[in-house]
């Protein structure tokens, strides 16, 4: 199974399904009064149905322009015919010519700080003029930002497998199942360095886009590069007095980024790595004084170690980095035991420096990357921008990514101004540091609630699970606050993205588990609980949703929505559970990577299975959206064994207009064992880049001489062959036509 089925549930409120809130709202008056505010939404209904927000852009299609690609088993990229593919850079790839070519068994002596990293995910593209200032042009010239997941099959990367840190013989999964032996120092600062983000130079040539080695732009952002902590002017000290450590007791500054999964890219042409899965990086040791209760709270509300694994125990939260050395900072940091005498001579706190949006001028290799905590602390997936308009808020759309969290946004104070494109992270600072962030409820009327996280709440000020010190507590602990407000827990919001056409923004919900979702525990946003009629893979939401919402006069400040579900994932043959009618060309499941072209108006799914990989490898489907309300209320039919006993359900939500095949293809089947993620393009929709990661990532440990599950890319041609590698791949079409149509 995908590494993201261990995924854990921290979200142990009692947050209620929607018509409880609807129930208790009823007889609250102060809670009917912010109902009315926000749902007496007259005019909602009477939204324009497709405002032409931005001019210039081309009509939607009406039909994609390709044949299905069929489902595959093969462990190469799979294109429509006419269609063909490069690699550009895949992980261990030199930055500098200076070092030895990537060895792909293991065997460099380096750090990895100069090499591309692993696990590409999130990606965006940044065109440079002749002036080396930041241009909305195709110059031909770029920097390529790359996010990188990392997590841990870092295997590939040492000649034998991890250290004295894998339990022989165990099946490789992402977190758990190590022993707690010494890991030896090259190997945990090259898996320290894999993760981050890479910022390298590509430049159009006529064989297609190329990696320029040696760029001066060339940068690696790691989980030890220095960052600054930057926040509300009100409230930024009573943050960073979270963020005291020995390394910095003034918490202005910490080290690196981890985990970073979906991503943003601002109006103003800057990078937004988000930090998703950083919690399973810590261990607590069993040396150091008790927590206060507060902080043992909010670590598991994080999914944060907060105590010793119990004696004997073969699992530990983390891949042991801290055991290298309790004195060398780059490795005591990751024990949050608290060793000291207090908070400045320890790392207590060192993984409440994670979990935010960290802004990257891709054009400016020697600014310090900003850690942005207005817009919360939370396991950030993705942070998309609606589209800019003049003289108003700036509003990023942000998922946390974990089953039953919640989905945000975050509304900027300053007014966009079109005179701060290439402004750098000075704008950044004017627009990700002072603003309102709120957490979406989606109620069974079709609409739905933005809800401000503020300690001026008084369902926040009051919380019981978690006591706020202050605003800043809210920041950090923002899935505390969302709690209290009565957040609808979704079925793990991946990736969100905006229709460039309309301004509806789209969130992938990639699947949720049996405990989560029966047919007595679903809401209208999270409407299906069933079963994989092969009865092998998955209960629950096994193939997850894409939902999507307009907001209340498409403004950026909007409290309240208008939503339906764009599409179901499901296999062609799953009877009731197949609501959005898939058939064998394309039936998907588990969406996560979703973005619309620009150029053509496609909103492109990506996925990440472990539920339909039995028939297929995971994969890249093109569709043509509709609108918010095109579709009409349906009735979903339940069905899934529960404790042993049938259960069945109904549960009524709101569907878009079935798109059947002519807008809605598979376009691309990956290698075994990867998941599709990360894409932009060249303005002209005509060169795709897209992001392979974990090829082979249900390998036996290689301690056990099996072969890998993949061999891509290296029998595709690129690099030395063996072992699998995580990759950036550009797509064309041979007659050099617009891709898709
Ligand atoms: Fe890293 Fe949310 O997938
Ligand atoms: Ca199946
Ligand atoms: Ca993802
Ligand atoms: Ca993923």
């Amino acid at each position: 199974m995908s590494h993201h089925d261990h995924d854990p549930v921290f979200n142990t409120s009692n947050n209620p399904h929607f018509q409880d809130v609807l129930a208790q709202s009823l007889q609250n008056p102060a809670r009917r009064g912010l109902l009315r505010g926000g749902l007496g939404l007259a005019g909602m209904a009477m939204l324009p149905g497709c405002a032409t927000l931005t001019s210039g852009m081309a009509a939607a299609p009406n039909a994609l322009g390709f044949p299905s690609v069929e489902k595959s088993l093969l462990d190469n990229v799979m294109l429509p015919p006419g269609y063909q593919y490069s690699v550009l850079h895949a992980t261990g790839d030199a930055l500098d010519s200076a070092l030895a070519a990537y060895s792909n068994k293991g065997l460099e002596s380096d750090d990895w700080s100069r090499r591309v990293g692993d696990h590409h995910d999130g990606m965006d593209i940044y065109y440079i003029d002749a002036n080396g200032r930041y241009s909305e042009k195709d110059t031909g010239r770029a920097v390529l930002c790359v996010n990188h997941e990392s997590s841990a099959d870092a295997h590939f990367m040492h000649p034998n497998g991890q250290t004295s840190n894998r339990v022989s013989g165990k099946k490789f999964s992402q977190f758990g199942d190590w022993d707690l032996g010494v890991r030896p120092e090259l190997e945990v600062l090259k898996e320290i360095n894999h993760h981050g983000v890479s910022v390298v130079e590509i430049v159009k040539t006529p064989q297609g886009w190329r990696v320029k080695q040696d760029s001066p732009l060339n940068r690696r952002i790691t989980a030890q590069t220095p960052v600054r902590i930057s926040g509300p002017r009100a409230h930024i000290e009573a943050i960073r007095s979270f963020m005291v450590t020995r390394w910095d007791t003034a918490g202005a500054m910490a080290r690196g980024t981890l985990n970073n999964c979906g991503h943003g890219k601002t109006p103003w042409g800057t990078y937004l790595g988000c930090e998703e899965n950083w919690a399973y990086y810590f261990q607590t040791t069993a040396a150091g004084a008790a927590l206060p209760a507060k902080e043992v709270a909010s670590r598991k509300r994080y999914g944060v170690a907060s105590a010793a694994p119990a004696a004997g125990a073969k699992k530990a939260a983390s891949q042991g980095w801290h055991t290298v050395s309790s004195s060398d900072d780059r490795f005591a940091r990751w024990n949050l035991a608290a060793t000291g005498a207090n908070a400045e001579k320890d790392f207590r706190h060192e993984a409440n420096t994670f979990g935010f949006n960290v802004e990257i001028d891709p054009l400016a290799p020697n600014a310090t990357p900003a850690k942005r905590t207005a817009m919360g602390r939370f396991a950030h997936e993705a942070a998309v921008c609606g589209i800019p308009k003049a003289g108003e808020p700036l509003a990023f759309y942000m998922g946390c990514d974990s089953r039953n969290e919640y989905i945000y946004k975050y509304v900027s104070t300053a007014v966009w101004d079109p005179r701060d494109v290439g402004g750098g992270l000075v704008v950044g600072d004017k627009y990700l540091s002072e603003g309102k962030l709120y957490v979406a409820r989606f109620d069974a009327t079709g609409r739905g609630e933005w809800l401000e996280l503020t300690i001026a709440d008084p369902r926040i000020a009051n919380h019981g699970a978690y006591k706020f010190a202050n605003q800043a507590d809210v920041y950090v602990n923002a899935r505390f606050a969302a709690d209290a407000l009565g957040a609808t827990k979704m079925d793990r919001p991946e990736w969100g993205a905006v229709n460039h056409r309309n301004g509806e923004i789209y969130f992938a919900l990639t699947n949720n588990s049996a405990a989560n979702r029966t047919p007595s525990k679903t809401d209208p946003a999270n409407p299906r609980a069933y079963m994989d009629l092969d009865g092998k893979k998955g209960m629950g939401n096994p193939n997850g949703h894409i939902i999507r919402f307009k907001e209340a006069d498409n403004k950026s400040t909007a409290k309240a929505f208008a939503w339906d579900i764009f599409l179901f994932g499901a296999e062609e043959d799953a009877g009731d559970a197949n609501l959005s009618g898939l058939t064998a060309k394309n039936a998907f499941s588990s969406p996560d990577g979703m973005w619309f072209s620009k150029a053509t108006g496609i909103c492109w799914i990506q996925t990440d299975d472990g539920a339909i990989t039995d028939e297929t490898n995971c994969m890249m489907l093109a569709a043509i959206p509709g609108q918010v309300g095109d579709g009409s209320k349906v009735t979903v039919k339940n069905k899934m064994v529960v404790g042993g006993v049938e259960q069945t359900g109904t549960q009524e939500t709101f569907m878009g207009a079935a798109l059947g095949e002519a807008k809605l293809r598979r376009f691309l089947v990956a290698p075994s064992g990867s998941e599709v993620t990360g894409i932009t393009e060249t303005p002209d929709g005509r060169t795709l880049f897209v992001n392979i990661q974990h090829p082979g990532e249900l390998s036996k440990p290689l301690a056990s001489g099996s072969a890998p599950q993949s061999m891509w890319p290296g029998n595709a041609g690129y690099g030395p062959q063996g072992r699998p590698r995580s990759a950036t791949i550009v797509i064309t079409r041979k007659d050099g036509g617009v891709i898709g149509l």
